[in-house]
């Protein structure tokens, strides 16, 4: 299983967030390899079904942001998703790249890097989505290699019924009343709130919960050093070779 309770060491793992999207087009092998390259511990990635229940890697529920098509993933088969070009509407430079399907990411960074997956939906997630993720992480003997996450708790907690190994965490935004609460409801060992709702309290909290902390998105040193300060264990950000090069100038690398 992935461990993240680093704050205890004094150290803090580098979340490249859908890879290095900073600098390339976001959830795209491109970006992953990047994010890899620049030091990230583990790659952060999101995934949707296709309306053939394929797992296709992209943030949004709807292509037209990041694609040159339109329409819902699940509403395209995998051959409407295959043809698309996910990498024009960042640069030229990324022309012609392709929507990764989960499979190709996890050939890539087995053995590699860890993965965190958050399931998406819209609005809700396909019921099919957890099993067929998890069918694809046993092909790729990477149980111990990938955490699942999703601002869908109940997706979450399936996760968890399914298959008590695999590392999972709970998204959220707002000041819920309980958040430590609302990750065992979840069965979930981490809790990931945005950076706003972030508080020293909260992640000492969890952490005597024995949950671990990782926050999103910190991108500037001022950020960073407002995650440091509360205590989390993970720091997600869009330009990992900045978290890193901080981190370590602040021995506070992995
Ligand atoms: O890792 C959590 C973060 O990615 C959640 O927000 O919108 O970037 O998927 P979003
Ligand atoms: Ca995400």
């Amino acid at each position: 299983m992935i461990e993240l309770n680093y704050a205890n060491t004094g150290k803090i793992l580098v979340q490249g967030h859908r890879g290095a999207m900073g600098y390339a087009p976001e959830n795209t092998m491109s970006s992953f390899v990047l994010g890899y390259e620049l030091g990230a511990d583990l790659i952060e990635l999101d995934i949707h079904l296709s309306a053939d229940n394929k797992i296709f890697v992209m943030h949004d529920s709807d292509v037209s942001r990041t694609t040159n098509g339109l329409g819902y993933i699940e509403n395209l088969t995998s051959s409407e998703l295959e043809i698309l070009d996910a990498g024009s509407w960042f640069s030229d430079k990324y022309k012609g790249e392709k929507i990764p399907l989960l499979k190709d990411v996890l050939e890539w960074a087995h053995d590699k890097i860890n993965l965190i997956i958050e399931i998406k939906g819209n609005p809700q997630p396909n019921n099919l989505i957890c099993e067929e993720l998890l069918k694809q992480v046993y092909e790729y003997s990477m149980s111990d290699q990938v955490m699942v996450i999703s601002f869908y708790h109940q997706s979450v907690k399936d996760i968890k019924i399914l298959d008590s190994s695999i590392a999972t965490g709970i998204l959220y935004t707002g000041s819920p009343i309980h958040p430590c609460k609302m990750a065992i409801d979840a069965y979930a060992e981490s809790i990931r709130p945005s950076i706003k709702y972030l508080t020293k309290e909260i992640a000492d909290k969890a952490h005597k919960d024995g949950l671990c902390v990782s926050a999103w998105i910190g991108n500037t040193e001022k950020e960073f050093q407002t995650f440091v300060d509360a205590g989390v264990d993970s720091i997600g950000c869009n330009y990992p070779d900045r978290l890193r090069l901080w981190l370590d100038n602040h021995g506070l690398g992995v």
